[in-house]
């Protein structure tokens, strides 16, 4: 070994050493703050926003965005406040419990140099999902890929051998270009958005995808420029959308799509759309992801519920080992420090009639579930 080599592998162990004592010196966490200042392994902040959580083999895996830098206004936004910070990448956490997250870095990272690239720092990437295909033995994610003025409403994929990554960007595209949804009225097809986004691709901005038991995928995307949510049905290698999809809540608004299954029927949470600033949660239940979709109005109840707790839905959890447990995860955003902007993460309980209900707890732990 040189002198070189031997200095180092010398300062690589140090290094090592002492990121193990750091996280060595972490306190356990065995409750969940919404609101505070969720720390890593390493004592920093969680930066995983819009995010959503994969499991696998035994590990809770966090993918969201991760906000670093300054936080401005581009021109293109001035209108409606769209504040924004430089596009870094989708990071990724593990837990086994759910409190304490090891930080398992930046799994697809921005691309710093190529304008041209949908991943360019200066575009937008967000609300990212990762799920884990059997027959392909990958791990793909869905992302709403953006221009700076939000105008290119895309979906972007990207896979991977691992859960922890890295990531290889596929590419980015306006779902079902060509065909109509199943349930198109006559009027869709000659007039609006739909009609005008036939052929190019429907618009896709806050999305999310949910798997249902049978190993079937979904995208669900605010389309027709955030007026109506698409259902899109995805290929068996979870990497297209198949050309099935639908039309729901015409007219209705929604964002930040969250979907979960309880006892055979399908429940979704979302939000109005507001850009960065809170409203009502909207929340729904089908007996078929295809509808029809029954709203149940906002799940949020006692103070701060009309702006759901000031914050944002991007995820509904399945907690494992227990059943009929489901976290709702939103984030509590800082439009003028979007880095500094915090995790809500609630249980959800069910009324009498089978409604989703959200109350706020400043502290809590998963023996809730077995109340
Ligand atoms: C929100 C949306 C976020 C982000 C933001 C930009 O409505 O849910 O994902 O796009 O607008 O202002």
């Amino acid at each position: 070994m040189t002198m070189r080599s031997l200095k180092m592998k010398t300062e690589f162990t140090l290094l090592a050493l002492i990121s193990l004592i750091i996280s060595g010196c972490q306190p356990q966490k065995s409750s969940i703050k919404p609101g505070e200042v969720w720390e890593d392994d390493n004592g920093l902040f969680i930066n995983a926003h819009g995010g959503g959580v994969l499991y696998h083999e035994g590990t809770y895996y966090l993918y969201g965005e991760m906000k670093e830098g300054e936080t401005y206004l581009p021109e293109c936004n001035k209108s409606w406040g769209g504040t924004r910070v430089d596009v870094t990448g989708v990071s990724c956490y593990s837990s086994n419990d759910l409190f304490n997250w090891k930080y398992e870095g930046v799994v697809l990272p921005a691309v710093e140099d190529d304008p041209s690239h949908d991943l360019y720092k200066g575009n937008v990437l967000e609300r990212p999902k990762v799920i884990y295909n059997a027959k392909t033995n990958k791990f793909v994610m869905w992302m709403h890929v953006d221009s700076k003025d939000y105008s290119k409403a895309a979906a972007g994929v990207a896979v991977s051998n691992f859960p922890t990554g890295p990531f290889e960007y596929i590419e980015s595209f306006r779902p079902n270009a060509g065909v109509w949804p199943a349930n198109a009225a006559e009027a869709d097809t000659t007039e609006g958005i739909l009609a005008r986004d036939f052929e190019g691709g429907q618009m896709a901005r806050d999305m999310t995808i949910f798997v249902d038991d049978d190993g079937k995928a979904y995208q669900f995307y605010s389309s027709e420029n955030n007026a109506t949510m698409h259902i899109s049905e995805l290929t068996d290698d979870y990497l297209r959308p198949t050309g099935k999809y639908k039309r729901v809540f015409p007219g209705r608004k929604m964002e930040a799509p969250a979907v979960f299954k309880k006892d055979g029927k399908y429940y979704f949470i979302a939000s109005g759309c507001t850009a960065w600033e809170p409203n009502p949660a909207r929340s729904a239940v089908a007996e078929s992801i295809w509808g029809p979709w029954e709203e149940l109005g906002n799940p949020c109840i006692g103070e701060g519920g009309e702006k759901t707790f000031t914050s944002q839905s991007t995820y509904v959890l399945p907690v494992q080992g227990k059943s009929d447990a489901f976290i709702f995860m939103a984030d509590r955003w800082n439009k003028d420090d979007l880095p500094d902007s915090r995790y809500i993460w609630l249980p959800i309980k069910f009324d009498e009639s089978g409604k989703i209900v959200l109350e706020w707890h400043d502290e809590w732990d998963l023996s809730v579930f077995d109340k």
